[in-house]
Order: structure tokens, then C-alpha cells, then sequence
């Protein structure tokens, strides 16, 4: 039995036709169009209609980066992008010929790895996917955590400093303003002002009409380049907190990270790892998580999407 994923990032719309072992039978991506949610529904429902055809696809699951209400119908609300109370669903049901469940883009992710990667074999797991936001997903003996209303285990809006910097949720203060890829580029253009470490980071962004990209980061990340690794030590230092407080609350047995800064590896989970430990509540009296790369990667969000779908979908059949 298949299952459609479709997972919108900020950048790109992948989508894919799914076993039940997480396996991808037929992908496809197209650019996510910018500010135009007509033209971002039409994709989608053309993607759905695509993989679906002549398949024997149960349900689509489609991951977008939001609240979403416990029907798995409704984006309340999108801090990065401008939806507000969006029937996404609906719309999308009209226009398809499987039944269609939203679900949170980290949501998608984390279930994936709890399924097929990082998180398997566990029981209580939680995923951070860091990238323009912060995305969180928390299993919680077996089962993907929702909230009372659908909208929960949005770990990026933890308050983690008071009156902090404003949040696109309407807050302030929260993990997501200083342990995204947003942060990263903050920190990193703070470095490169300063010059010193910040020299190679300063030479990238001038070369690039003042402008210090994500991947221009990575790139000197990769080098070992000094400024790039102090900045992604501050955001760890900021994510290993903050995984100190969910792992007072929580105890999962495994931190599992994704998004686009995790393909730092081990150069962000080392300083992640070192400031969890300061920070642990009871430290060294009870069992300490494994922090983890996810293995899935860029299909996370499709193949959670997917198993959701397919889930949801056999289970409403009973
Ligand atoms: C949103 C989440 C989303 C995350 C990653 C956050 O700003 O509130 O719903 O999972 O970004 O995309
Ligand atoms: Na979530
Ligand atoms: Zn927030």
C-alpha cells in the first residue's frame, strides 16, 4: 500500500509516492513559488494528481512549516510564511482524488526518522530541524506527540530569553531567534564585522554584494574555517540548553537533528553535546540521550508526510 508525501520547504516543493517501509518509488520537486499561494496549491494538487495516477496511493500527507489544528486540516498559523487560518485541506481535497492530512513539516521529519532512521529503535525520541526556523517533533513512548488542540511540540517557540529578539510566531524571545540558520547568519555577521576569526566570513560576504548566505557558512564550515566554527558553536551552545530543558520535560532517549544546518555533522552536535551537559537538570544521576544526525535528510518531510497519510488512512478505514 503507497502513500503520497509532499513536504513545501522555503525553497523547493518535493513530493513522492511512498511504500510502507519509507521506501521512494517516484519522486518530483518544483521551486516553491514566492508569495503566491494559489500558484504553491496548484503545484501541489498537480504533484498529488501526478503520483497518484495509475498508483495504488491511500492518501496524500503534505508538510508544511506551521500550527496545525487537530484535524490536520487547518495551518493556523505560519511564523515564516503568510499563512493565517489557511483551510488547506480543503482546498486541496477538492481538486485531488485521495484524502489529504496536513501535518507539520518537523512533525513529518521526526516520524520519518523515528520510523526509518535515526530514531529507530526507541521509544522516546525528539527532532530539531534547524534551518530558517526551528522545528520540533516529539515520540513519546511510540507515538507522535500533537497537543490537545494538534499545535504542540512547536519546540522552537520555547522562551529561552526574556524579552529577547522578536519571533515571527508574535513572541519574543524564542529558541527559533537563536538556534536557526538565521541565528547562524547573525552570529556569523557579527564575526565577520569584528574580523579577526570573522576575516574569511567577511571576505565571502563582501564578494557576495554584502551578503553572507547560508551555504557560503557552510562551505567555510567545512573548511574548519575558525569564524564559521565559533558561530555554529554559539548556536549549539544556544540548542544545548535548550535540549536541557526538553530533556527535563521529555527524557527522550535520543535528540535527532535535521535541516540544512545539520549537514554540519558532528561540528554542531559536538558544542550541542558540551552545553546539554552544563546544563542538565540532575546531571550524572540518571541516564543521558544520544544526540544523533538525521539519516534521512532531504527526504525526512516526503516519507513522514507519506506514513502519516497512510496511517491516518487505514486507521479512519477500521
Ligand atoms: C514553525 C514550525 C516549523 C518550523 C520549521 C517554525 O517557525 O513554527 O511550525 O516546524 O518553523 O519549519
Ligand atoms: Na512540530
Ligand atoms: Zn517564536
Amino acid at each position: 500500500m503507497h502513500a503520497i508525501g509532499i513536504d513545501i520547504g522555503g525553497t523547493k516543493i518535493a513530493g513522492a509516492l511512498v511504500d510502507e517501509k519509507g521506501q521512494i518509488v517516484t519522486q518530483l520537486r518544483k521551486p516553491t513559488p514566492a508569495g503566491d499561494s494559489k500558484a504553491l496549491e496548484d503545484i501541489v494538487v498537480d504533484m498529488i494528481n501526478e503520483l497518484a495516477d495509475g498508483t495504488d496511493a491511500v492518501a496524500a500527507g503534505v508538510a508544511a512549516a506551521g500550527f496545525i489544528d487537530a484535524t490536520q486540516s487547518i495551518v493556523y498559523y505560519a511564523p515564516n510564511i503568510n499563512w493565517r487560518h489557511e483551510p488547506f485541506r480543503d482546498k486541496l481535497e477538492k481538486r485531488v482524488s485521495v484524502p489529504v492530512i496536513i501535518e507539520n513539516d518537523a512533525n513529518a521529519a521526526g516520524w520519518a526518522e523515528f520510523r526509518f532512521g535515526a530514531g529507530k529503535n526507541t521509544s522516546d525520541m525528539v527532532m530539531l530541524t534547524i534551518g530558517t526556523g526551528v522545528g520540533g517533533a516529539i515520540v513519546a513512548n511510540d507515538r507522535l506527540f500533537r497537543g490537545g488542540f494538534g499545535a504542540g511540540a512547536e519546540l522552537g517557540h520555547m522562551r529561552v530569553v526574556p524579552n529577547g529578539l522578536p519571533c515571527g510566531c508574535g513572541a519574543n524571545g524564542c529558541i527559533e531567534q537563536y538556534g536557526s540558520g538565521r541565528a547562524l547568519q547573525r552570529f556569523a555577521n557579527t564575526l565577520a564585522d569584528a574580523g579577526g576569526i570573522g576575516q574569511a566570513l567577511a571576505d565571502v560576504r563582501s564578494k557576495n554584494g554584502n551578503y553572507l548566505h547560508g551555504k557560503d557558512i557552510g562551505d567555510l564550515v567545512d573548511q574548519d574555517d575558525p569564524g564559521a566554527l565559533q558561530a555554529l558553536r554559539q548556536l549549539g551552545d544556544w540548542l544545548g540548553q535548550a535540549c536541557a530543558s526538553f530533556a527535563a520535560i521529555l527524557d527522550p532517549q535520543v535528540f535527532v537533528f535535521g535541516g540544512g544546518v545539520a549537514s554540519a555533522g558532528e561540528k554542531l552536535l559536538a558544542p550541542v553535546r558540551q552545553a546539554f551537559l552544563q546544563t542538565l537538570p540532575a546531571r550524572g544521576y540518571h541516564p543521558e540521550p544520544e544526540f544523533r544526525i538525521a539519516e534521512l535528510v532531504n527526504d525526512a518531510g516526503v516519507v513522514g508526510a507519506a506514513d502519516v497519510a497512510r496511517q491516518h488512512a487505514v486507521a479512519t478505514a477500521k
